[in-house]
C-alpha cells in the first residue's frame, strides 16, 4: 500500500445508472476539489446506450450539483474534461478491442501509466460475464502491461465490486471463485459504504486511541449492544430491485452493513493498522457469532412489511403497493436479528441489529448498555428510575457519540435524573465528514484494503444470516404489513427485547 494516489484510469462498468451519476462521479469531483487525486487520472464511463462524451457529462453535471460537497463551475469543466464515454456491452467479447484501443488512448493522453481501477456498478447479474470477458481480453496483467506505454513501476488493476455479493452463501462462494480466478485477493475490492462514513471509521479511534473505553468493552460490564439503520424513506423507485432475491432488510442491510459495524464494535484490538491486520480482526468476530439453528429463528429473528400510512402530511402506499412490487411478496423491508459472539470478551452479550425502511426516522446508531450498578444507594424510588449508563454512538446525521450517565438534580434531596455528554462532530471539528464514496474511491486507488471485506468476510456474515433467510423463505406469512409507515418497525420486534427485559432505543 502506498499513501499518495497513483496515476489511474478509472472504469466504471454500469455508468449510465444511478450509483455513477449520484455518488461515484460527485464522489471523484469532491477528491479532485481537495486536489487528493493524482494530475494524472483519467475516468472512462462504460454502459449499452450510445452516448457521445459531452451528452454524457451533462447528464453528471445536475447530479454533481446537487451531491458534490461543493460546486463550482470552473472546477467542474477542468474535472469533467478528463471524464469520457464508451458505448459497449461489457458481458460480449465484441466490444472489447475497441474498449482497450479506447482505453490506451487515454491512458496516453493522461499519462496514467497502465494503472486501472475497474468498478463494477452494474446489475449484479452482469458481474460474471463482465469479469469472464476482463479476463478473455487480458485487461488484467499483474505487473505487466496490458498497452504499450512504456513504464517504470509496475501497473496495477483493480477491480471494485458493489454489493449486493450474490444472494446466499451459495452464489457468494460462486461470486468469490469467479474473481479469484482473475484477480489476486489483493487486488479485489468488495465495497461496503457503511465502512467509508467517517464515524463508522471513528470507532477504531475511539476504542483503541483511548485508555478508558477499552476496559470497560467486555461481558463483565456491558449487558448488551444495539446497532440500528432506520429509514424514514420506502423503497423509492427501487421496487424491482427491492423485490428480487438480492432485495430485502436481512440481505440489503443487516448481512452488509450491520454486520461490518458489529465487527469493529466487538474486534479485538489489531496488532497494527495494516488493512491485513484489521480486516483478520473483524474476520475473527464474524467467525465467532453463532448461527442460530432453524427452530430456534422465530425468537431471535423478526421480518416485517412496511404498511400504507401518513407520514408528514403525505399519504404512503403499503409495500406490496409500491411500482414492481409482487402484491403478495414475502421480501422483508424490516429485519432484527439478536446475535451472540462466542468468544471470551463477548460471552453472554446480545447484539440486537435492526434495520426497516419507512420508519419513524433516518438514524445510524451503536448505543452500548452498560450494567447496572451492583448496588443502589439510594432512596428505594430513586433506585427505581436509574438507568444504565449508555453511549450512544451516531453514526448519521447528527454525527457525534453521547455518553449517558445518571446526575444529581440541582436543589434539596437527592434527586437524579438522566444527563448527557455530547461529542458532536460538526461542532467540534467545524467540517462536514467526506462523503463515503470519496474515502472509499481514494482508499483503493492507493492499494489500502483496509475499509474493503475480505473474502472471508463475506461468506461468515453470509453463514450468519442464511439460516434466518432460509426459514423465511420456508414459512412465508400471509399478512405482512406489520408496521405502520413512520412507525419504529413491527411489534414482534420490541416483544423479542421485551422478552429479555430490554427495549429498543428509539429515540
Ligand atoms: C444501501 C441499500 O446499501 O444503503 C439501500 O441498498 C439503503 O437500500 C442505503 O437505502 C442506505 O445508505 P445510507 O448511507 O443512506 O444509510
Amino acid at each position: 500500500m502506498t499513501n499518495q494516489p497513483s496515476p489511474c484510469l478509472i472504469v466504471i462498468f454500469g455508468a449510465s445508472g444511478d450509483l455513477t451519476k449520484r455518488k461515484l462521479i460527485p464522489a471523484l469531483y469532491d477528491l479532485y476539489v481537495g486536489k487528493q487525486l493524482s494530475e494524472n487520472f483519467a475516468v472512462l464511463g462504460v454502459s449499452r446506450s450510445e452516448l457521445p462524451d459531452d451528452q454524457f457529462r451533462a447528464r453528471l453535471e445536475e447530479f454533481a450539483k446537487q451531491f458534490a460537497h461543493k460546486f463550482d463551475e470552473q472546477t467542474w469543466r477542468e474535472f469533467v474534461g478528463r471524464v469520457y464515454y464508451h458505448a459497449t456491452d461489457s458481458t460480449k467479447a465484441e466490444g472489447y478491442p475497441g474498449l482497450k484501443k479506447r482505453m490506451a488512448e487515454l491512458a496516453t493522453k493522461h499519462k496514467t501509466s497502465e494503472n486501472a481501477l475497474l468498478y463494477l456498478a452494474m446489475a449484479p447479474h452482469l458481474y460474471e460475464p463482465t469479469i469472464d470477458q476482463i479476463s478473455a481480453h487480458q485487461m488484467i496483467t499483474e505487473g505487466k502491461s496490458w498497452c504499450s506505454i512504456n513504464h517504470d513501476n509496475p501497473p496495477w488493476q483493480r477491480i471494485i465490486v458493489e454489493k449486493p455479493f450474490g444472494n446466499d452463501l451459495t452464489s457468494a462462494g460462486h461470486l468469490n471463485r469467479v474473481l479469484g480466478r482473475v484477480f489476486e485477493e489483493e487486488s479485489i475490492y468488495r465495497i461496503d459504504h457503511y465502512m467509508g462514513k467517517e464515524t463508522v471509521q471513528n470507532l477504531l479511534v475511539f476504542r483503541f486511541a483511548n485508555a478508558i473505553f477499552e476496559p470497560l468493552w467486555n461481558r463483565n460490564y456491558i449487558d448488551h449492544v444495539q446497532v440500528t439503520a432506520t429509514e424514514a424513506v420506502g423503497v423509492e423507485g427501487r421496487g424491482g430491485y427491492y423485490d428480487s432475491p438480492s432485495g430485502g432488510s436481512m440481505r440489503d442491510m443487516v448481512s452488509t452493513h450491520l454486520l461490518q459495524v458489529m465487527a469493529l464494535v466487538a474486534m479485538e484490538p489489531p496488532v497494527s493498522m495494516r488493512d491485513s491486520d484489521i480486516r483478520m480482526e473483524k474476520f475473527k468476530i464474524l467467525s465467532a457469532v453463532r448461527q442460530p439453528m432453524p427452530d430456534e429463528v422465530p425468537d431471535v429473528a423478526v421480518r416485517g412489511q412496511y404498511g400504507s400510512g401518513d407520514m408528514n402530511g403525505k399519504q404512503l402506499p403499503a409495500y406490496r403497493d409500491e411500482p414492481g412490487v409482487a402484491p403478495d411478496s414475502q421480501t422483508e423491508t424490516y429485519a432484527a436479528m439478536k446475535l451472540f459472539v462466542d468468544t471470551w470478551r463477548w460471552q453472554g452479550v446480545p447484539f440486537y441489529l435492526r434495520s426497516g425502511k419507512r420508519m419513524a426516522k433516518k438514524t445510524t446508531e451503536i448505543v452500548v448498555y452498560f450494567k447496572s450498578t451492583p448496588h443502589c444507594l439510594f432512596r428505594e424510588e430513586a433506585c427505581k428510575i436509574l438507568n444504565p449508563n449508555q453511549i450512544v454512538i451516531n453514526v448519521q446525521p447528527d454525527e457525534g457519540i453521547r455518553l449517558r450517565f445518571e446526575g444529581k438534580v440541582p436543589g434539596p434531596g437527592m434527586n437524579i435524573k438522566d444527563v448527557v455528554m455530547d461529542f458532536d462532530y460538526g461542532k467540534q471539528f467545524n467540517a462536514k465528514p467526506p462523503e463515503a464514496y470519496a474515502t472509499l474511491l481514494l482508499d483503493a486507488i492507493r492499494g489500502d484494503q483496509t475499509l474493503y471485506k475480505h473474502r472471508e468476510e463475506i461468506g461468515e456474515a453470509w453463514r450468519i444470516v442464511q439460516p434466518v433467510l432460509d426459514y423465511w423463505q420456508e414459512h412465508p406469512v400471509d399478512d405482512q404489513s406489520s408496521y405502520a409507515s413512520g412507525s419504529w418497525g413491527p411489534p414482534a420486534a420490541d416483544a423479542m427485547l421485551k422478552r429479555d427485559g430490554r427495549h429498543w432505543h428509539n429515540a
